[in-house]
């Protein structure tokens, strides 16, 4: 993969596709910036840090997406559309992935684009060879890096007129460990974009600093049984399953965060196993922490009901 614009943005998409054992480029108009941010990178996830080896490579826009799969534009609103107009043939045939939200900064009130169309159509319409994708414009990059929110994998949100393109984008998302939700065509981007800014516009008033995430969640109630590597297996396996592989990972920072008083740890007494239960409408936050407080005390082994 490669990505073009070394921002806030890229960084957390790195991060998950490294954390998917991808090769990855970088590139930014500063290339002080790309280099910064591939050292950083290797400093927090590669192999002084206790991780595989990064594959990350600095270069100028045309080489790095010379001969990638993917290219995502992890630009500013109008320079995405620069770059796809500049680069021109060299994207033919290429996914090329659009996380712009065109929003007015100047306001938060309003997109820039015309009604009935979205920043992704415009650039699919400014180099018409390239299979454009929208995806990752409502994860921001706070979502991407933690990689999980409330124990959750990260949906991440695709359109685009292209499945085999479509199907590139979501490989990568799954490989990284998020879900990834094929909403349509690319005309769904605008409502994406539009999505977005909702979202963000609501930072304030929800207190949220631009930690939250869009995530669609079932109303439904599951049973699960923690097991020894600290993940929630659920039972019977199978739908509703939220990330699709069968688990759903709890994250330690969701134990509680006010002190707590010492709790003896729960022993199963032997061939009896030790059940919790608890029973919730929703796999609401309030579920995943009162989860989270159950895994702080429970053994592994030890069934949950919920
Ligand atoms: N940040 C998020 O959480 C988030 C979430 C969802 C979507 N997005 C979208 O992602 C895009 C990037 O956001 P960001 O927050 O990552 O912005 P950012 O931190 O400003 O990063 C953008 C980077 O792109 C570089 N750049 C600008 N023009 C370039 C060009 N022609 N070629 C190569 N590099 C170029 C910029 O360099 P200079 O600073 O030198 O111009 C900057 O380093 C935006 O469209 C935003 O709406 C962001």
């Amino acid at each position: 993969m490669a990505i073009v614009g070394a921002g806030r943005l890229a960084e957390g998409i790195a991060v998950r596709t490294l954390a998917g054992g991808h090769k990855l480029r970088l590139t930014d108009s500063e290339q002080g910036k790309a280099e910064a941010l591939a050292a950083s990178l290797a400093a927090r996830t590669g192999p002084d840090a206790g991780g595989a080896p990064l594959e990350v490579t600095v270069a100028g826009t045309a080489e790095a997406i010379a001969g990638t799969d993917v290219i995502v534009l992890a630009l500013p609103y109008p320079e995405g559309r620069q770059v796809a107009r500049d680069q021109g043939a060299a994207l033919s045939g290429m996914t090329l992935v659009d996380t712009c939200n065109p929003v007015d900064f100047s306001t938060f009130d309003c997109l820039l684009t015309s009604p009935g169309m979205s920043a992704a159509e415009e650039i699919a319409e400014i180099n018409p060879a390239a299979r454009v994708v929208k995806a990752f414009n409502t994860t921001f990059a706070a979502a991407l890096m933690a990689g999980q929110v409330c124990g959750l994998p990260v949906d991440v949100f695709l359109a685009g007129d292209d499945p085999d393109a479509k199907d590139k984008v979501a490989a990568l998302v799954r490989d990284g460990g998020m879900r990834p939700i094929d909403t349509g065509p690319l005309r769904r981007a605008r409502e994406l974009e539009a999505f977005q800014l909702l979202h963000m516009t609501l930072q304030g008033p929800l207190g949220l600093d631009w930690s939250s995430m869009i995530k669609l969640l079932p109303l439904l109630r599951f049973r699960g049984i923690l097991i020894p590597n600290g993940q929630w297996r659920l039972f019977p396996p199978g739908p509703p399953v939220p990330d699709g592989a069968g688990r759903l990972a709890i994250s330690p920072r969701l134990r509680p965060r006010s002190p707590q008083p010492p709790q003896a740890p729960r022993v199963p007494a032997p061939g009896v196993p030790s059940v919790i239960r608890k029973t919730f409408r929703t796999c609401s936050g309030a579920g995943r922490i009162a989860a989270a407080r159950a895994r702080a005390v429970a053994a592994p082994g030890t069934r949950l009901r919920w």
